[in-house]
């Protein structure tokens, strides 16, 4: 499997990243993940858009136009023959001696980026998984898809060492999102979200999801829930580019619903299926 590093093609294993390179020393650098549907980019438009913008919020400026990008990306595919998967694209603010403020211009920005096979997870989506509650400990520019990611590990990790898929992550019980995705409640028909506020990821499935909910006639609602409601809701999910629409049937200590996955949930993963289809 081949790999770009900034505008080469090259082995895994020829990719070298400088011991000073600022993302590899202060995580200071963005990222996308993009879906792979029958080997081609699912709203890969709508993400690299993104990169975009998150490089603008750290005043980065990026090597490459959106052309260009969606040029070299369509390339890796190819070659990789990946047709289920993902594509993982990162750009740091480059290598320079150890300092905190930014180096000067001439230092280039560096990319990498690599695919991989990742299957649907098809089981979880048809049972549902379970989720932990977390405090919301992260900075207060979750907009940004940034690549110091610490407080999204340490949640994702509690959730893993008690069995659990995700972490729902509340700050003084307000829900903003997953460790590494969006969350949503359905109470009486409706549907709720956090908006897109610089709380959380503005996610491309979570925008996928809220146009779904149109076509299929179901309400909805981009408005902030409480812990407290999401426990009374009639059914939780969670959204993410690899999870898809993801049921949780239990969060923390409390059973949602039957403890399958709901009505307008089964129905929104039919409308994602005909979307990627
Ligand atoms: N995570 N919120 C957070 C904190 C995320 O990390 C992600 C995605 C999302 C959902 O965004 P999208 O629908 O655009 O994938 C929300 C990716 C998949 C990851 O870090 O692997």
């Amino acid at each position: 499997n081949k790999v770009l590093v900034n505008d080469q093609l090259m082995e895994r294993q020829e990719a070298k990243v400088d011991i000073e390179d600022r993302g590899y020393q202060f995580g200071d650098g963005i990222y996308e993940v993009i879906r792979i549907y029958s080997g081609s980019m699912f709203t890969g438009k709508e993400h690299i858009d993104r990169l975009f913008e998150s490089a603008k919020k750290i005043h980065l400026e990026l090597p490459f136009s959106e052309e260009i990008l969606t040029k070299k990306l369509q390339e890796l595919m190819e070659v990789n023959q990946l047709q289920t998967g993902i594509i993982y694209l990162q750009v740091t603010r480059g290598a320079s001696p150890r300092q905190h403020h930014f180096p000067d211009n001439d230092v280039k920005a560096v990319f990498t980026a690599y695919t991989k096979e990742v299957p649907r997870p098809e089981k979880q989506m048809t049972e549902g998984v379970t989720a932990i509650v977390a405090d919301d400990i992260r900075w207060l520019r979750c907009d940004i898809k940034s690549l110091n990611l610490l407080g999204n590990l340490l949640a994702k990790q509690e959730a893993m060492s008690k069995g659990s898929y995700e972490a729902v992550l509340h700050r003084d019980s307000t829900v903003t999102e997953g460790s590494s995705s969006n969350i949503f409640i359905i109470k009486n028909d409706e549907l709720r979200t956090h908006p897109a506020t610089n709380l959380i990821l503005n996610g491309i499935t979570r925008r996928e999801i809220l146009r779904l909910c149109s076509d299929i006639g179901l309400s909805y609602k981009e408005e902030a829930f409480t812990l407290d409601e999401m426990y009374k809701a009639d059914e939780v999910f969670m959204a993410s580019t690899t999870a898809e629409v993801m049921p949780l049937v239990q969060v923390g200590d409390t059973v949602v619903g039957d403890r399958t996955p709901g009505k307008w949930t089964k129905e929104l993963q039919k409308a994602f299926l005909g979307a990627i289809q």
